[in-house]
């Protein structure tokens, strides 16, 4: 038997549709496969030499930038010395993160507030976690969600999520879905602020929960949602409603958290909401896998009832990993960078939107930005098709996007938090291309 591996286009493409199940094959965005040999901060290499600016970051999951030294070393020096502990041992090294993690939250006008963490290994474990632990503390079964939120593949987390081309059947119910507070095509019109989508919240406690609910889970920025920001008052205004049915607001920050809004380290920072319950993956290693739910100590505290266990959860070498990342942000001063940045990109989009009809939105703040596609900007129609067409053709420019957005017509953009100022030309000039001759 030989371990060697095949480093071809095309045997590598022949291998995976031969041996991956049917489930992973719609996730495949581009028309051509692509096989990625090396990563170094911003930028990828395709297995035939060929770079790349990432605007995906693997899917939010690159923070600091790709094999970023600083990250790769500390968990290879963690991998020689024990690659895994078992949660069951005490182990310095996730006892650090912990209390690294908690440090970032924020404590409250009486800075009495006490935050706990349970690690992970996904950001899916981390949402099923803290919806077990809602309904735990609070005794309520029902929990409300958005609309066009993703919070991730397991049956808890697809029966929170909001989009149907995520959603298979038979998922697990007592859930109530809200209006997202979309702010150009919500279904209270464009610019319609919070107030009716609070209003929203009250109502649909009343008629579609028994009155009582465990909580509210709210993306501070929704990601595959098309990056839908919160307008001001909607995250610290459905905290409110939702606890005086007696719920927790639980934010996700899979992929809004660790600075990359620009203004925050915690998106739902940005309306001054501190919430019950935090959940985080993603960023949080930098591409090792890992996952934490960080909730207030007394939140979390019914959970000592039974037991609960996730084999990776504070894996050390992933945990090692995290802490470089909350380092490398601190001293590369990556959130700042992500506002100077992201504002950059911001107005170049901006333009582009002024030059070309078939953009109908352009939003976002930080490196979490997205354009919205349509066929008419009076009846606002998603346009998934051109999307789909500047999507591939960007690739060609040497630059990666992702589709996303309820209806596939967003291209949406999270580099790795270390993106720079002259990256900013690349993307917007390959954007201008790939416009150019969609819209051709
Ligand atoms: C906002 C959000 N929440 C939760 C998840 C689930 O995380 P994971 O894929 O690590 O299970 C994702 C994944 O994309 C996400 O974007």
């Amino acid at each position: 038997m030989t371990t060697e591996t095949q480093w071809t286009l095309e045997d590598t493409a022949a291998r995976r549709d031969r041996f991956y199940a049917a489930s992973q094959k719609k996730f495949v965005p581009f028309r051509e496969p692509m096989v990625f040999r090396k990563g170094s901060m911003q930028y990828l290499w395709d297995v035939e030499g060929r770079k790349y600016t990432d605007l995906l970051g693997m899917n939010v999951c690159i923070s600091v930038g790709h094999s970023h030294p600083r990250v790769v070393s500390a968990a290879m020096e963690q991998a020689q010395e024990l690659t895994h502990c078992t949660t069951m041992f005490y182990h310095p090294v996730p006892a650090h993160f912990a209390e690294e993690l908690t440090a970032t939250m924020p404590t409250g006008p009486d800075g009495d507030i006490e935050w706990v963490v349970h690690f992970t290994n996904s950001g899916a474990e981390a949402i099923d976690l803290a919806m077990t632990m809602a309904r735990s503390y609070t005794g309520n079964l029902d929990l409300l969600a958005l609309r066009t939120a993703y919070h991730g593949p397991t049956a808890a987390a697809q029966s929170i999520t909001g989009i149907s081309g995520w959603r298979h059947p038979g998922m697990p119910g007592n859930v109530a879905f809200v209006a997202e507070p979309n702010q150009y095509r919500g279904i209270f019109g464009e610019n319609a602020g919070a107030a009716p989508y609070l209003d929203e919240i009250e109502r649909t406690i009343h008629t579609a929960t028994p009155g009582r609910v465990a909580g509210i889970f709210v993306e501070s920025v929704q990601g595959y949602g098309g990056i839908i920001e919160m307008p001001p008052g909607y995250m610290s205004g459905a905290a409110e409603r939702v606890r005086a049915a007696g719920g927790l607001y639980i934010a996700d920050e899979v992929q809004s958290g660790f600075g990359r809004t620009g203004d925050n380290m915690w998106g739902f920072e940005a309306d001054g909401v501190i919430p019950d319950i935090v959940v985080m993956a993603k960023g949080i290693g930098n591409g090792f896998p890992l996952g934490a739910v960080v909730a207030r100590k007394q939140i979390a505290a019914p959970m000592a009832e039974k037991f609960l266990f996730h084999t990776y959860g504070a894996n050390p070498t992933s945990c090692a990993a995290g802490r470089a990342v909350l380092e490398v942000i601190h001293d590369d001063r990556l959130q700042e960078n992500a506002k100077t940045v992201g504002a950059a990109l911001l107005q170049r989009l901006t333009d582009l939107k002024g030059r070309y009809e078939a953009i109908g939105d352009v939003r976002g703040r930080g490196l979490m930005l997205a354009i919205e596609m349509v066929k008419d900007r009076s009846s606002k129609e998603p346009d998934p098709d051109t999307t789909a067409a500047v999507f591939e053709a960007t690739r060609e420019s040497g630059v990666i996007l992702s589709k996303s957005g309820a209806y596939q017509s967003c291209l949406r953009m999270v580099p790795p938090l270390c993106l720079s100022l002259d990256d900013v030309d690349t993307v917007a000039d390959g954007l201008d291309r790939a416009l150019a001759r969609a819209s051709a």
